[in-house]
């Protein structure tokens, strides 16, 4: 991402026109909403009934939906747990993406703000690492808790650097 954001960016203010050219630290994004989706997972009423793959829904229930598991099945992902930005350059990640990966809900109520949390997020990840790096604390072990949306139960630290010393 340094790399990127350095060549980029370099000293420009980021604008819409750099997107199509942080590419990596777009699928970095991409791969820490798959391994930590903040909306872990979705619940649906189903009032009908219905048939889901192999199984009958009661009318009546609530279906329960959840990118955490389906972005983790050993089925769809090489290495699931694995922290792997590159997967989706890949055929293999290419098709796990379109079967099997939806931080942002999928369908009719598919989460309006996507393509600027995509955005948002790619350019304050560039405009972070050009300037600065982040070390895990290897003490600390965040510890993922699914309440509302997904946090760290004891919180998240890293150690900042300014990069060039300091
Ligand atoms: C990384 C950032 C974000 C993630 C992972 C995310 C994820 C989601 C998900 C999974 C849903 C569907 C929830 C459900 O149906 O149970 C949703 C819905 C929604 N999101 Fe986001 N979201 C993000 C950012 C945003 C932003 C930036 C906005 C607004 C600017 C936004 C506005 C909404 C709204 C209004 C809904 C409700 C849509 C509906 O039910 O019709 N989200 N989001």
């Amino acid at each position: 991402m340094q790399a990127e954001a350095d060549a980029v960016l370099g000293d420009d203010q980021p604008a819409f026109e750099h997107m199509k050219r942080l590419g990596f630290t777009r699928d970095v994004f991409r791969e820490a909403m798959r391994l930590y989706p903040p909306v872990a997972f979705l619940a649906r009423d189903c009032p009908a009934g219905d048939r889901l793959g192999k199984r009958d829904i009661p009318p009546g229930s609530v279906v329960m939906v959840s990118p955490w598991l389906s972005h983790r099945q050993a089925e769809r992902w090489t290495e699931p747990h694995a922290f792997d930005p590159d997967r989706f350059g890949c055929p293999e990640g290419k098709a796990a993406m379109a079967g099997g990966y939806f931080p942002f809900s999928v369908g009719p109520r598919v989460c309006p703000g996507a393509a600027f949390a995509l955005q948002e997020a790619v350019l304050v990840l560039a405009m972070l690492s050009r300037r600065l790096r982040f070390e895990a604390d290897p003490a600390w072990t965040p510890v993922p808790v699914a309440r509302l949306t997904l946090r760290s139960a004891n919180g998240v630290q890293l150690r900042v650097f300014r990069r060039g010393g300091g």
